[in-house]
């Protein structure tokens, strides 16, 4: 189908067609990395859901498989949904998924690969125990759902699973259980978190993170079951049912108790702090023990009609795999990036030094091709000018603003990508600086979709929030625009916004990328900006012969 053909991505995975949905069970197994999604066989919209099955030796390149799991039971009639897996040190894996039943209760199944020594576990049994666990009493039976990977603590050889769900009383939270063979679960004493208000928390995740002090390498991701104590946070993620995102929080496990405890108790999860400020949810990390990395999957979807994801005869992409880590200059966030193996993508680089941006002004850069591209941007603003404005515009908020349009004392200044020449299309990639009358500064990272496309059946969003910027660093910015997507992560990863955009003119040859500077009262320096083309991932479809 050659419909709106251009809004394909090439380096994202992707279905061959149809709707996609959640990553699910990623894990890593004799030199694949395996990835599972919700999957409807039949239609572009979401329905009849599978698990659908690719594998990688790079999280770049893909291979489908055959589909992992089908709806073929009564406890997963109504729908194979989200799950997790767990690798037990015997090297047995676990796959904990939800089933919707027959009569649309959801149920945790339990599901292991017919044979652990094929590297691409094309076959999984489900258990003859199934379902292994039903809606506690006080949960109701339409909101207990995706199981996290399981985790271990010391002196106990029991798991613990948690479930995300919501009580009477509209507070999210995560159930934990106590399993030892996987069969049979003790509900824990203790609710692992509440946050009121929240609603139901889909997809929870929970995993360690490494502080940097006490131990544990701070450039390297921690292993789900890494025992708690000093040099060790633990995040709890939740996906919100009621608002369709990711929220984290970054706290203290009490393994005994199984509670957790978040740093910041007023920005707890649900919250406070978002994976990404864009169009990304229902995500789920994964610990890589060959390069000791975790990383983490989002499901991006559509935010055009489903008349268009008909006509296209697709729906939704799984984001770029990235790396997770805390961020030990602030300790009080993650740092979310592009899983280093993209950069293999990379081809004949183009660098821009110095380009000066003067007040109002928009520079074109000569890339060619701009429809698959990686970009590193560096800014510096003109001290002198942010010292000599008192105030300026402390109650500002990207979405409520007048996006890249808008004229500030101190921003917007960034980029423009998937912009046509002469801009009648464009999303903005941008900073915004606010000025407190104490002197206090204050930097925005935001994201503009509202000429994104000439189309009109689409929901257009300026996207962002406020971004961490230490003393002596300058503003830096990571682009990847891949078609139909702009994935972007300002300071290292502090703040991410992900847009899906649909282009109808700058696409193919007409794409373009600007440099532009609209705010009123500052000049900014582009310091450096390095512009790669990014090769096309190969993801195969499956055929017996191409293994
Ligand atoms: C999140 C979600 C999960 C569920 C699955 C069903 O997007 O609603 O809670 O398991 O999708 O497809």
């Amino acid at each position: 189908n050659a419909m709106l053909a251009w809004q394909r991505t090439a380096f994202h995975f992707q279905p061959p067609k149809n709707w996609m949905n959640d990553p699910n069970g990623p894990l890593y197994h004799k030199g694949w990395y395996h990835l599972f999604y919700q999957w409807n066989p039949h239609s572009a919209v979401w329905g009849n859901i599978t698990w659908g099955h690719a594998v990688s030796r790079d999280l770049v390149h893909w291979l489908h498989l055959p589909l992992a799991m089908v709806p073929d039971h009564w406890y997963d009639a109504n729908g194979v949904w989200s799950g997790s897996a767990t690798r037990l040190p015997d090297g047995r894996i676990v796959m904990l998924y939800t089933g919707s039943t027959a009569e649309s209760v959801q149920v945790q199944n339990l599901a292991e690969p017919a044979d652990p020594s094929d590297p691409l576990l094309r076959e999984w049994v489900k258990s003859d125990a199934n379902p292994v666990l039903v809606p506690p009493p006080g949960i109701g039976l339409k909101d207990f759902r995706d199981p996290t990977t399981a985790w271990r603590v010391p002196n106990d050889t029991a798991w613990r699973v948690a479930i995300g769900s919501k009580d009477r009383s509209h507070a999210g939270l995560a159930l934990v259980y106590r399993t030892e063979d996987f069969v049979r679960y003790d509900p824990d004493p203790a609710l692992m978190h509440v946050v009121p208000g929240t609603g139901m928390w889909e997809c929870v995740d929970f995993y360690p993170v490494a502080t940097g002090s006490g131990g544990a390498g701070e450039n390297s991701g921690l292993e789900t079951s890494a025992p708690p104590g000093p040099g060790v946070k633990h995040v709890v993620k939740a996906s919100l049912d009621d608002d369709k995102h990711d929220y984290y929080a970054i706290g203290t496990y009490d393994a005994a108790a199984d509670t957790w405890t978040p740093d910041d108790t007023v920005n707890d999860v649900g919250i406070g702090l978002r994976y990404d400020y864009g169009k990304f949810y229902a995500s789920k990390t994964f610990y890589d023990p060959v390069l000791r990395r975790r990383v983490l999957w989002g499901w991006v979807g559509e935010t055009d009609s489903e008349r268009a994801d008909i006509l296209k005869g697709w729906a939704s992409l799984q984001s770029i795999p990235r790396t997770v880590l805390l961020d030990t200059k602030t300790g009080s966030n993650l740092l979310q990036w592009p899983v280093v193996e993209v950069e293999n993508l990379r081809m004949g680089g183009k660098s821009f030094g110095g380009v000066a941006l003067g007040r109002g002004s928009v520079v074109p850069l000569d890339v060619g091709k701009a429809t698959q591209l990686d970009i590193e941007a560096e800014f510096e603003v003109d001290a002198a000018a942010v010292e000599a404005v008192t105030e300026a515009e402390v109650g500002f908020n990207c979405s409520t603003s007048a996006g890249a349009a808008g004229r500030g004392m101190l921003g917007p200044f960034g980029l423009l990508v998937l912009a046509d020449e002469d801009r009648s299309e464009q999303t903005a990639v941008y900073f915004y600086l606010v000025k407190g009358t104490d002197g206090s500064l204050k930097t925005f990272f935001c994201q503009d979709e509202l000429r994104g496309s000439k189309a009109n059946d689409l929901v257009k969003r300026v996207y962002g929030s406020v971004v961490p910027v230490l003393n002596g660093e300058n503003l830096s910015v990571r682009i990847l625009v891949d078609h139909s997507i702009v994935e972007s992560f300002a300071q290292g990863g502090r703040t991410c916004i992900t847009s899906r955009v649909y282009p109808t003119r700058a696409i193919y040859d007409s794409a373009r990328v600007f440099l532009f500077n609209n705010a009123t009262n500052v000049h900014v320096t582009a310091k450096s900006v390095k512009i790669w083309q990014l090769n096309s991932a190969y993801i195969r479809p499956y055929s017996a012969s191409s293994l």
